[in-house]
């Protein structure tokens, strides 16, 4: 099959968050199971400066409509393997007037969205539309497009428009992030009238990019089968229930799991972290060396002199160490985790590191607490995939309270390294975490630990059930065992999809 893979950001080219990996993995194991993959993305700043010249070349060059103005689309094909962990090769759409610039793909200096992000990506899925139909004189028939997100929902509008179309599978990847846009942005991009509506693109008088996708695509998914029953009710559909119960009935709504890059993800391969690790005899020898590592790259960042550090090494290689690694947004449970952190500190020997960016007002509070319990908390703000890495490995628990959550990849990386999550049972995180309840334990089944409420109490109750079983070392290490032994390779998720693509339109 040939399989056109469109999406907004694809790791290790460009990154905000899962959307990166997932379009930076899936790719790959569709086309290590023998199908034909394109990748195509938004020619960033970034991407080009990461792309070799050597391993690209233009392809293709045509005109496409934006709002009020055309835009020459060039198309810069990136050969396979031309950059260091994409397989497949790679269409990057050059329109220097939309995607030129540096930094967030969606967002501008000041956090806030791109003034034209509809219009930005609205054309992006225009040219997309154009790539699928073999209309640019690539030779290259799609039998499937499968495209990502609100930022490229409206291929599937554009292509149920077409007589002679690829299948389409729209994946949703968060509910939250709509692509609301006025009424008057369809106008200026010349959309086709009849895609105007409630049976179309309208919701509520705007114009929505990801009601484009939900409705008319051939298949949605989303990424894991709890999601897919949440979001057909309102607490987790903003207002799509209708839509999607609708696509559900048909059949047409289906989660499949995400999977993990294991060449990435791996402790025993994993180039950013300090020391490499895997089961040995059923435990983690070398994790304690990538904690003092962890530790003492934090103190430093911290400025935290050194004879501080080596007085206290010992007691934080004893304590256990915390860890949180994420977009600092409501759906992460940041706030849950502000609240319970002064009983934690007072009540228990835990210390904590945080990375992560975003809402500027918890991005404030952690970074207080880093200076006010200096040699208890660190805090990191900013993007960094190195410490990311770093504390994933070095770590001894892994905190992820999202309220809600569509897969989640942090908790399948914690469970590769040793690192126990401590999740809310929701989403993907109920799909992949096993409860150390004293049944899962003693049926050697417990790989982390759920609370079920997404309060403070409960996920106070729940850290502090999990720092009592931190002291327990053989326990422990079971644990930490159940987890490393998952299998969240992305082969069986890459048969689902392909299995999918197969079916009927
Ligand atoms: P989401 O996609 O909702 O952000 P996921 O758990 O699916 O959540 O994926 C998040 C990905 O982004 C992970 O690879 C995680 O390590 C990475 N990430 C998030 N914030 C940061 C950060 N500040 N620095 C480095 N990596 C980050
Ligand atoms: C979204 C979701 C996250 C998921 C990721 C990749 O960003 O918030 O739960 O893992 O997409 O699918």
């Amino acid at each position: 099959m040939k399989i056109l893979f469109a999406t907004s950001e694809a790791h290790p080219l460009i990154k905000t968050g899962g959307l990166a990996d997932v379009s930076g993995s899936l790719p790959d194991a569709l086309a290590a199971l023998k199908h034909k993959v394109r990748l195509v993305l938004p020619a960033y700043r970034d991407v080009l400066q990461k792309v070799p010249a050597k391993s690209v070349r233009k392809v293709a060059e045509f005109e496409v409509g934006g709002c009020g103005r055309e835009f020459v689309a060039t198309i810069l094909q990136v050969k396979a393997g031309g950059v260091e962990g994409i397989d497949v090769p790679v269409w990057l759409v050059d329109i220097p007037e939309l995607f030129d610039r540096s930094g967030n793909p969606y967002l501008a200096e000041d956090g806030t969205d791109w003034w034209d992000n509809g219009e930005r990506f609205g054309v992006f899925s225009k040219v997309v539309t154009e790539l699928a139909m073999d209309r640019v004189g690539l030779k290259w028939v799609a039998d499937v497009v499968h495209v990502n997100d609100w930022q490229t929902g409206l291929v599937s509008a554009l292509l149920s428009m077409e007589k002679k179309r690829p299948k389409t599978v729209f994946t949703v990847h968060n509910m939250a992030y709509p692509g609301n846009f006025p009424q008057s942005l369809f106008a200026q991009l010349k959309l086709p009238p009849s895609l105007w509506g409630m049976e179309g693109v309208e919701f509520w008088g705007h114009f929505s990019m990801l009601k484009a996708g939900l409705l008319k695509s051939d298949w949605v998914t989303t990424v894991s089968p709890t999601y897919a029953k949440e979001i057909c009710f309102p607490e987790f559909a903003y207002g799509f229930e209708g839509v999607l119960q609708k696509r559900f009935e048909e059949g047409r709504l289906i989660g499949i799991l995400n999977g993990i890059d294991e060449e990435v993800w791996n402790p025993a391969k994993d180039e950013l972290i300090h020391k490499n690790y895997s089961l040995e005899k059923g435990r983690v020898a070398n994790k304690k060396r990538n904690k003092a590592f962890l530790l003492n790259e934090l103190s430093t960042l911290k400025g935290l002199d050194e004879s501080a550090m080596t007085s206290q090494m010992e007691n934080w290689l004893e304590a256990p160490l915390i860890g949180l690694v994420g977009r600092l947004v409501e759906q992460k449970g940041i706030d849950l985790v502000l609240q319970v952190l002064p009983d934690m500190l007072e009540q228990t020997q835990a210390n904590f590191v945080f990375v992560g960016s975003g809402n500027k007002a918890y991005e404030a509070e952690l970074s207080r607490y880093a200076q006010q319990y200096a040699d208890r908390i660190w805090t990191y703000i900013g993007y960094s995939e190195r410490l990311a890495h770093q504390v994933e490995a070095g770590a001894d628990l892994f905190l992820m309270p999202s309220r809600f959550e569509p897969c989640g990849l942090n908790q399948m990386y914690s469970l590769a390294y040793g690192t126990p999550p401590i999740v809310h049972h929701t989403g993907g995180l109920a799909d992949t975490v096993v409860n150390a309840t004293d049944e899962h334990l003693k049926q050697g089944t417990a790989t982390g630990f759920v609370f079920y409420d997404p309060s403070r109490y409960a996920l106070k109750s729940t850290l502090l059930h999990a720092l009592h079983l931190f002291g327990k070392k053989r326990s422990w290490q079971q644990l930490q065992k159940n987890g490393m032994q998952q299998n969240f390779g992305w082969k069986a998720s890459a048969k689902h999809y392909v299995k999918l693509y197969s079916e009927e339109k």
